[in-house]
C-alpha cells in the first residue's frame, strides 16, 4: 500500500532516535477528498447546528462556572467567622488569591458616636472593669487601679512617717454612683446641670470611673473632709511638696481652664502609660 510520508519537523529539529513520522495511508487521504466531495451540502445544516449548540452550551458552562466559584467564595468567608477556626482563613484567603473577592473591608458606613467626648467641661471616662482594680488594703471597701493603688499606699506611709495623717475617702466610683451623685443631689438642691456640673461629674464623665482618681483628708482634721478649707491642713502642704514623687497630681486646681470648682482633695494618679493617656491622650 502506498503511504504518503508526513513529517512536519526537520531532521535537524529532531534527534534520530526521536524521530517518528507520521505516516497517512495514501487511501485515507484519497477516500477523504472523494467522501467529501458529494456529501458536502448534506453535511451544511448538521454542522451549523453543531457550532450553535457548541456556543449555547459553552456560555452556560462559563456562567455556572463564575456563580459556583463565586458562591463557594462567600460560603468560604461566611464560614471563616464561625464553625472551622483552623481552616476557613486558608478557605478565605483562597477565595481572595483567585481574586473572587477583595481583601480589603468594606467601607464602613458611619460609626455611631454613643457619647460627647465632653460633657459640662467633663471629659468622658470609661467605667474601669471589676477586675482590673484592687482593693486599697484587705480592710477597705476603696478600690484603685494596682499600679495606683501601690503609689497611693507608699505616698501615704511617708505621710505618716514624716507626721502626716493622710487619708482617702474615695477611689474608684461606678457610674451608677456618679448618676446618683450628678442627678439626685442636683434635683435635693435644686440646682441647675450646669451648677451642679462645677461641683460634680456628669456620670460617665468623672475621673473616678477610671479607678486613677482619688479624694484625699487629713485624718486629723474631720471638718474639712471634701472641703476647700482642706488647703488648710497639713495634709494639703505636705502633698504639695511630695505627691508628684509618687506621680499623684491635683486634677482641679484654682482657675482651671475646664473650669471646675477647685477640688483641693481631688487627685489623680498619672504614673504609667495608660493612666496618662487617659487624661492626657485627648488634649493639645
Ligand atoms: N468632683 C469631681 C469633678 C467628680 O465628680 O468627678
Ligand atoms: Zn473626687
Amino acid at each position: 500500500m502506498n503511504k504518503l510520508p508526513f513529517n512536519p519537523a526537520s531532521s535537524e529539529d529532531i534527534p534520530p532516535a526521536r524521530r517518528q513520522p507520521t505516516e497517512v495511508p495514501l487511501y485515507e487521504i484519497e477516500n477523504a477528498s472523494k467522501k467529501t466531495q458529494p456529501k458536502k451540502k448534506r453535511r451544511k445544516l448538521p454542522v451549523t447546528l453543531l457550532f450553535l449548540t457548541t456556543a449555547v452550551a459553552s456560555s452556560i458552562y462559563y456562567f455556572h462556572t463564575m456563580n459556583s466559584i463565586r458562591d463557594s467564595a462567600k460560603e468560604e468567608l461566611l464560614g471563616a467567622g464561625s464553625l472551622n477556626r483552623q481552616a476557613e482563613p486558608q478557605a478565605g484567603e483562597r477565595a481572595i488569591a483567585r481574586g473572587v473577592v477583595s481583601d480589603r473591608p468594606p467601607t464602613p458606613k458611619s460609626t455611631p458616636k454613643s457619647h460627647p467626648d465632653t460633657l459640662l467641661n467633663h471629659h468622658h471616662y470609661d467605667e474601669a472593669p471589676p477586675d482590673t482594680l484592687a482593693k486599697l488594703n484587705p480592710n477597705s471597701e476603696i478600690k484603685l487601679r494596682p499600679a495606683a493603688q501601690i503609689s497611693l499606699n507608699a505616698m501615704i506611709a511617708k505621710a505618716k512617717a514624716d507626721g502626716v495623717q493622710l487619708g482617702v475617702v474615695s477611689g474608684f466610683r461606678s457610674i451608677e454612683d456618679q448618676d446618683y451623685l450628678y442627678f439626685k443631689v442636683k434635683a435635693e438642691r435644686g440646682e441647675s446641670a450646669k451648677a451642679r456640673a462645677e461641683v460634680s461629674a456628669p456620670p460617665g464623665y468623672s475621673e473616678h470611673h477610671t479607678g486613677y482618681a482619688v479624694d484625699l483628708i487629713d485624718e486629723s482634721q474631720p471638718a474639712t473632709y471634701v472641703e476647700e478649707s482642706f488647703v488648710t491642713t497639713p495634709a494639703y502642704r505636705w502633698l504639695m511638696k511630695n505627691a508628684a514623687f509618687f506621680n499623684f497630681e491635683m486634677s482641679f486646681p484654682q482657675n482651671n481652664k475646664d473650669l471646675v470648682a477647685y477640688e483641693p482633695w481631688h487627685w489623680r494618679y498619672v504614673g504609667d502609660q495608660k493612666s496618662l493617656e487617659l487624661f492626657y491622650g485627648d488634649q493639645q
